[in-house]
């Protein structure tokens, strides 16, 4: 059997939070640590992604530099796995576009996101932009391009890997060759960790509220004064209703007061957040050490891409 090929992405929008730890970022550390000796990982800060959002230029750069320094602080080992900007490897962006003569304009617009993103300026397409429609090919060029074979997402991704199982099959039914590897899910118990302020969304980077999410980056003082304001209800004891109390989990704390669970949180938050943001803050000020890191993940990830972005050329007759 093949070896196992793991990719992931996150986009550098802003310093990762705590919902991307619990449900991306911890699993990528233990898939390295648990990974057999002939497994190849790829973790990639997606800035193409961000890109489908009108970013600052300055604080772009600013957040790549971060958000870097971060996927070293949580553990993930340069010389296990290759990290890398997105952008730094052209064949992403030149994959994408060969397959977009396999994604269809109607699957596009059927993804729930993108139903999503739309829904409020539907009377107003200029203002909706080509790469926020067509990212989910992006997404299938960033996994199909490295051979990938296992993929793991959360939720809100599995239809965007769907979608990117639907290229390849396609692709290879057009070209008759087996060019592109379908690539499965890995599903992980990752849980979906909601926002502290609006608990019915889940926490994100891009919220305009700032005490809505629990950076990793945050202090021990932050962390307890954003969890002491989170957003709970005015109903007695602690049970998980997910249509009516869709903020709250845990049944085994049903009879304790809300104050006596935000402290418990609030010690359980900071003494996972507190040896992160330490060793974040050591690397991300050391430029020559994210500038090697970048530099070497650029150049394993476009030697890992080479093969099949020639293959695929040679295929269409490019
Ligand atoms: P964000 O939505 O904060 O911009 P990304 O889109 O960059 O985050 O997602 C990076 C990873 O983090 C993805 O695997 C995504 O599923 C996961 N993730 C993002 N927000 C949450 C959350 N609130 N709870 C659990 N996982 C999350
Ligand atoms: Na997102």
């Amino acid at each position: 059997t093949p070896h196992k090929v793991i990719f992931s992405g996150i986009q550098p929008t802003g310093v990762p939070h705590l919902g991307n730890y619990l449900g991306a970022l911890r699993q990528w550390v233990k898939l390295q640590n648990d990974a057999a000796p002939d497994t190849r990982l790829l973790f990639s800060l997606v800035d193409l992604h961000a890109i489908t959002v009108r970013q600052d230029p300055k604080q772009l750069l600013q957040w790549k530099n971060e958000s870097l320094a971060m996927l070293l602080a949580i553990g993930l080992d340069p010389k296990r796995c290759t990290i890398f900007h997105q952008s730094d490897v052209s064949a992403h962006s030149e994959l994408m576009w060969i397959l977009s003569g396999q994604a269809s304009t109607g699957y596009l617009g059927r993804m729930t996101q993108w139903k999503e993103k739309t829904a409020n300026e539907k009377e107003n397409s200029e203002k909706l932009k080509l790469n926020l429609f067509s990212y989910p090919v992006l997404q299938a060029a960033d996994v199909l391009l490295h051979r990938t074979t296992h993929v793991p997402v959360g939720h809100d991704q599995a239809q965007h890997l769907e979608f990117a199982r639907e290229v390849a099959n396609g692709f290879n039914h057009v070209y008759g060759q087996d060019i592109l590897i379908p690539p499965q899910t890995l599903v992980s118990p990752a849980k979906r960790v909601m926002s502290l302020t609006h608990p019915v969304s889940k926490m994100s980077k891009s919220h305009p509220n700032p005490k809505s999410r629990i950076l990793l980056t945050d202090s021990d003082e932050l962390i307890q004064s954003k969890i002491k304001s989170a957003v709970t209800d005015s109903i007695e004891g602690v049970t998980y209703e997910q249509d009516r109390r869709p903020g709250d989990l845990a049944a085994d704390l049903a009879n304790i007061s809300m104050r006596v669970l935000k402290e418990q949180v609030s010690s359980a938050v900071t003494k996972l957040v507190a040896p992160i943001r330490e060793r974040h803050e050591s690397i991300v000020g050391n430029e020559s050490l994210l500038d090697d890191v970048a530099t070497l993940g650029a150049a394993k990830a476009t030697e890992s891409a080479a093969p099949t972005l020639l293959q695929v050329k040679r295929a269409v007759g490019l």
